[in-house]
């Protein structure tokens, strides 16, 4: 395979690792727990092979690159060029990072280090040791980005979380009778689920599912359905609520305490898992929660819920980034808030954000923020 880069284009590292970045999101939805990874092999300013990490437990995206050079003589005068540090351990297949150094591939150029404890800095090590130039961090911060999930998993010990909100432009997400279906467009609905899709987890709380009966899974795109996580103290929310019918797995978190055990035996026998936590005078351990979804692998999830748990998951710093569709519409202060209390008592208190993107979607506007 040869592809030719328009030569008027900078031939520079970042304009190849931005193809990686490319290739890389077709991974999207397929991948996790891995990372999403795209590689370009080039020879004197041409693409001569790319390949991308597919699905989870397939070969690595440097394997599917560099099998994809026709000319496999031309290895050892290329540069191959990809947006995570390549491997140094054996996982599912075998360290990538061998695998450059056996093709004599004499550069590499990498996005961004592998957090991974079995990888973290070791990848490139190997390879600066078998005399390979490599450099690493060009388009770092996207490609840190792209991977975001990945990244704060293995940094952090816990999945990452997107906090996904509808409200009106004056900041409420349901009116003063708790009702919220529809705020927003249907552009903005079919983008809801477009987000899914990408999330292994959605949360939500039995409130919410008391008031909207969402059934919380990818129906207005293709996509996977996450798995869907039902915090409910009391087991309250009834059997027949769309969160339990049989599209897709749902995870109900409760309080051994105070959980009907006539409800939870009906949830068991109707396929539905349940894990038991402690609670907090506000809820349950949020904390624990979360555990327990890094402990099953969750790398992800995406939070659609009220102000209450919004602002719970805020307090305990359990938010990692917002994602607010704004519509054109008020509903006035007597409305529900986004936010319930944030503790904030003086300005220099306030939960810090880093605007990240902004657009139109259909009719509504939509902005996503990184809390700092
Ligand atoms: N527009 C939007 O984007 C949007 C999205 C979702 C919901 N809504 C609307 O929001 C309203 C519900 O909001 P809400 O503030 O009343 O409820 P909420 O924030 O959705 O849920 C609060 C409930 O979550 C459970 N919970 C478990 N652990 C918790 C913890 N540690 N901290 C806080 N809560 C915890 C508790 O229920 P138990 O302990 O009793 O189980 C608590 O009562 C509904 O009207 C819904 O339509 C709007």
């Amino acid at each position: 395979m040869s592809m030719t880069i328009d030569p008027d284009m900078l031939r520079t590292d970042e304009h190849f690792m931005r193809r990686c970045l490319e290739l890389a999101v077709r991974g999207a939805g397929s991948v996790s727990p891995n990372p999403m990874v795209g590689s370009v092999i080039v020879h004197e300013g041409h693409i001569i092979g790319e390949g991308w990490h597919e699905r989870y437990g397939g070969p690595h995206a440097e394997v599917n690159a560099i099998a994809a050079v026709s000319e496999q003589e031309l290895l050892p005068v290329s540069t191959l060029y990809v947006n995570l540090e390549p491997c140094a351990h054996y996982g599912k297949t075998p360290p990538c990072c061998d695998l450059v150094i056996s093709r004599k591939i004499p550069r590499v150029v990498v996005g961004c280090l592998d957090p991974h404890d079995k990888v973290a800095g070791k990848g490139i090590e190997r390879m600066r040791s078998a005399g390979v130039e490599v450099i690493v961090g060009v388009l770092e911060e996207e490609s840190e980005r792209l991977n975001e999930a990945f990244m704060t998993t293995h940094r952090k010990g816990r999945p990452f979380v997107f906090l996904k909100v509808a409200q009106t432009l004056d900041g409420r997400i349901a009116t003063s009778l708790g009702a919220s279906k529809w705020i927003t467009g249907e552009s903005a609905r079919i983008e809801v689920h477009r987000l899914r899709s990408r999330y292994d987890a959605v949360l939500t709380s039995s409130t919410t599912v008391l008031a909207d009966d969402a059934e919380l899974t990818v129906r207005h795109c293709q996509g996977r359905h996450p798995l869907r996580v039902l915090l409910d103290r009391q087991l309250q929310v009834p059997l027949e609520s769309r969160v339990f019918n049989s599209e897709t797995r749902t995870l109900v978190f409760a309080s051994a305490e105070r959980a009907d055990s006539l409800r939870a035996a009906q949830l068991e026998r109707r396929g539905v898992e349940l894990v038991m936590v402690g609670h907090t005078p506000g809820g349950l351990d949020l904390m624990e929660v979360f555990a327990e979804l890094h402990r099953r692998r969750v790398q992800s999830v995406m939070v659609e819920a009220g102000s209450r748990l919004a602002s719970a998951l805020i307090r305990a710093g359990l938010v990692d980034k917002l994602g607010v569709f704004i519509a054109p519409k008020l509903f006035g202060g007597d409305a529900l808030p986004t936010f319930s209390t944030l503790d904030v008592l003086m300005p220099d208190q306030a939960v810090n954000l880093r605007f990240a993107g902004f657009g139109m979607v259909g009719t509504d506007f939509y902005l996503e923020a990184y809390v700092v």
